[in-house]
Order: structure tokens, then C-alpha cells, then sequence
């Protein structure tokens, strides 16, 4: 058994929670997407301002909806790569000190590695191996989940990631920022059928596409042209026929490529992770397409799909479980690949 306090400030959200293995005693999540909206997007320094602002109080309204004290404690996680290298290091520094000052092990997560943990939140039974799909802001991939730490990345896109795509179409058609649940809303009363838009495939030098690579900068920009000619054309814009077409095209990519990723490697479950994961034409698509395939999908409940430190406890959890901590060296990382997990820990009794 393993209880870890975990702390999330890898971006705009200041996220605590108290875990225990993969049951969630307490999620606090403070969002500061009020504060970045007026700019469009996020600020790093201003991310990392309000995490100093709020992070302490943030820890102990999660220790007092666990109703736990230090005692009850096992560890101290905090997430330390990928994000946001101001932001990061708020949490990081703040879960170090802790474990110094209450003598606790001390554990840095990978964010991604959290994304996929999020699964096993609301499916404790889960177990590798399986196809995870993160579609977040700075991330699209299909990665082979083998074991806890263990992860061969398969598929990514070639340039902007699902979730930057939305941001930035949400952007043109002027709806402001965080696009994703804005475009989901609107396209509800869109016709997806309305524009056809390229869905953004990876031609290989021998021929043909790749199967599980995407790309979605071309999308975007066959958006922007379309806004463009019609803002020429018409004397009002179809913000919902635009919105749908978009969606259904990004939820037709990221659908297609990954039950293509599960069939040709024998996986039978595909996990979905990250903000995109609450996508609703998303969830509809890639539920159908898997059951044709007698495959299994698995969507984590809505709050854990974005960002939240409950995700990142339960990662910490099974790594404390297995004896891995990292020492209080370990830094913050803007960039790493989620191969590469294994580097932030020691194994018990060892020295690095
Ligand atoms: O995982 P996340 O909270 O942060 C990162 O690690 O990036 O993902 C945030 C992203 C944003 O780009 C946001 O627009 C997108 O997730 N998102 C959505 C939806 N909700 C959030 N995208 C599509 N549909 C949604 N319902
Ligand atoms: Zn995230």
C-alpha cells in the first residue's frame, strides 16, 4: 500500500491531491485560465506567479479532504518534465521541501506517464499491456504501455499536437482560449459534414502514408483559409458548421490511426489520456470504431482527463510501490521523452 501526497504545476493548473494506490482521497484543482484568458493563452510567468500564490494552501485543503496528516503519508511526489520550467519548479521545490522537512521519500513524475495513470483511476483493475492515446495541448501520441515506466512510443504527430489544434482554430474562429471545450460545445449544433478539411496524413519516401504518425498544422491552416473566404463571402460566419468539421476530422485521424496502432500490435485495450480525451465526438468515435473490433476503449472521467495532481499520485504510487524514488538532485526538464522515465528514479538502497 502506498499513500503519496502529489503536487501538479507542470502548466496553468495549481493541482493537489492525496492518492492511496488508485483510489483518489482528495483533488484540489485551482485553475488560472480566468488569469491567462485576457492574453489568449498562457503566460509562464504569470503560471508561475499564482502557483506561489496558491500552492500552499492548495496542500493542506487536500491533506484536510483526505482527512490525513503527514503520519499517514508515504511520499511526496510532484510532476518535474514535461511544462512549463517556472511553473514546474514551484511544485518540484515544493514537494522536495516537504519530504525533506517530514522525512518521506520523494518522487518526480512524468506528465504524460500521470495522463495515462488517470486511467486506472476510474479502472483499477487495468493492467499493461495496453495502447495508450495522449491527445493533450502539447501532445499527441500512441504509446505501447508495457509496465509501470516502461513505455515505446508508436505514433506522434509531426507538428502541432490535437489539442494545440483546437486552441488555435478556437483562436481564429475568435472564441477565445482554452479552444477545446468551446469548439466541443459549439459543434454540438454544427453540421460535421459541412466543410471538408484535409485530415493531415504522412506520406513515407517508399509511398503511401504512415499509419499511426499525424499531423495537424495543415488542418489548421486549411481552417484558416476557409474562415478567410468565407468571412469574404458570406455576411456571416457558420461558426458551428466550422467548429464540427473540424472536430469530426481531428476525432477521424486520431480515431483511425489509433485502432490501426492496437490491431497491428495485439493490444486490445486503448486507454485515452489528456485534455482532448474529453472530447465528445472523440469519445463517440472511437467508441464505434472500437467496437467493431471487438476492442476495448477507456476514457478517464472528465475532471482527470485535464490537468490534475490525482493522475500524477497514482503514477507516483506504483513507482513508490516497486521502490523507486528520485533524489533530491533531480531537477526540472521543459522537454522529455516519456521513453525516458525511468532516468528520474534510483531503485531502493541504490545510490545515484
Ligand atoms: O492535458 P491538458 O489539460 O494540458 C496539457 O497537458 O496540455 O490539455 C489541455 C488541452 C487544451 O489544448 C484544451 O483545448 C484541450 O486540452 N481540451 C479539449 C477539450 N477539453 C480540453 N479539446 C477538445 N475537446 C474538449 N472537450
Ligand atoms: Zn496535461
Amino acid at each position: 500500500m502506498a499513500t503519496v501526497l502529489a503536487l501538479e504545476t507542470s502548466c496553468d493548473e495549481t493541482a493537489v491531491a492525496v492518492v492511496k494506490n488508485r483510489q483518489v482521497c482528495s483533488s484540489i484543482i485551482t485553475s488560472q485560465i480566468p488569469v491567462h484568458q485576457q492574453y489568449g493563452g498562457v503566460v509562464p510567468e504569470v503560471a508561475s506567479r499564482q502557483h506561489v500564490e496558491i500552492i500552499n494552501q492548495a496542500i493542506a485543503q487536500a491533506l484536510e479532504q483526505a482527512q490525513m496528516n503527514w503520519e499517514k503519508i508515504d511520499g511526496i511526489a510532484a510532476t518535474c518534465a514535461p511544462g512549463l520550467v517556472g511553473a514546474l519548479l514551484v511544485g518540484l521545490t515544493a514537494a522536495k521541501t516537504l519530504a525533506m522537512v517530514h522525512q518521506k521519500p520523494f518522487l518526480g513524475v512524468h506528465h504524460l506517464e500521470g495522463h495515462i495513470y488517470a486511467n486506472y483511476l476510474s479502472e483499477p483493475s487495468l493492467e499493461p499491456p495496453f495502447l495508450s492515446l495522449l491527445v493533450s495541448g502539447g501532445h499527441t501520441s500512441l504509446i505501447y504501455v508495457k509496465d509501470c515506466g516502461i513505455y515505446q512510443t508508436l505514433g506522434e504527430t509531426r507538428d502541432d499536437a490535437a489539442g494545440e489544434a483546437f486552441d488555435k482554430v478556437a483562436r481564429l474562429l475568435h472564441l477565445g482560449y482554452p479552444g477545446g471545450p468551446i469548439i466541443d460545445q459549439l459543434a454540438q449544433a454544427g453540421n460535421p459534414q459541412a466543410f471538408e478539411l484535409p485530415e493531415g496524413n504522412i506520406s513515407r519516401p517508399g509511398g503511401g502514408y504512415h499509419p499511426y504518425d499525424s499531423s495537424f498544422s495543415g488542418l489548421k491552416t486549411a481552417v484558416l483559409r476557409l474562415v478567410q473566404q468565407l468571412e469574404r463571402d458570406t455576411q456571416s460566419l457558420p461558426v458551428k458548421d466550422v467548429a464540427a468539421s473540424f472536430q469530426e476530422t481531428v476525432a477521424r485521424s486520431l480515431t483511425k490511426r489509433a485502432i490501426a496502432c492496437a490491431l497491428d500490435y495485439g493490444l486490445h485495450t486503448i486507454a485515452v489520456g489528456g485534455g482532448v480525451a474529453a472530447n465528445s465526438e472523440l469519445r463517440k468515435q472511437l467508441h464505434a470504431a472500437a467496437a467493431t473490433q471487438n476492442l476495448r476503449v477507456l476514457f478517464p472521467p472528465m475532471k482527470f482527463c485535464t490537468d490534475n495532481a490525482a493522475m500524477i499520485g497514482c503514477a507516483a504510487a506504483d513507482h513508490l510501490k516497486r521502490g523507486h524514488t528520485s533524489p533530491l538532485t533531480l531537477g526540472v526538464q521543459s522537454r522529455l521523452a516519456i521513453t525516458e522515465v525511468m532516468q528520474l528514479y534510483q531503485l531502493e538502497g541504490s545510490e545515484v
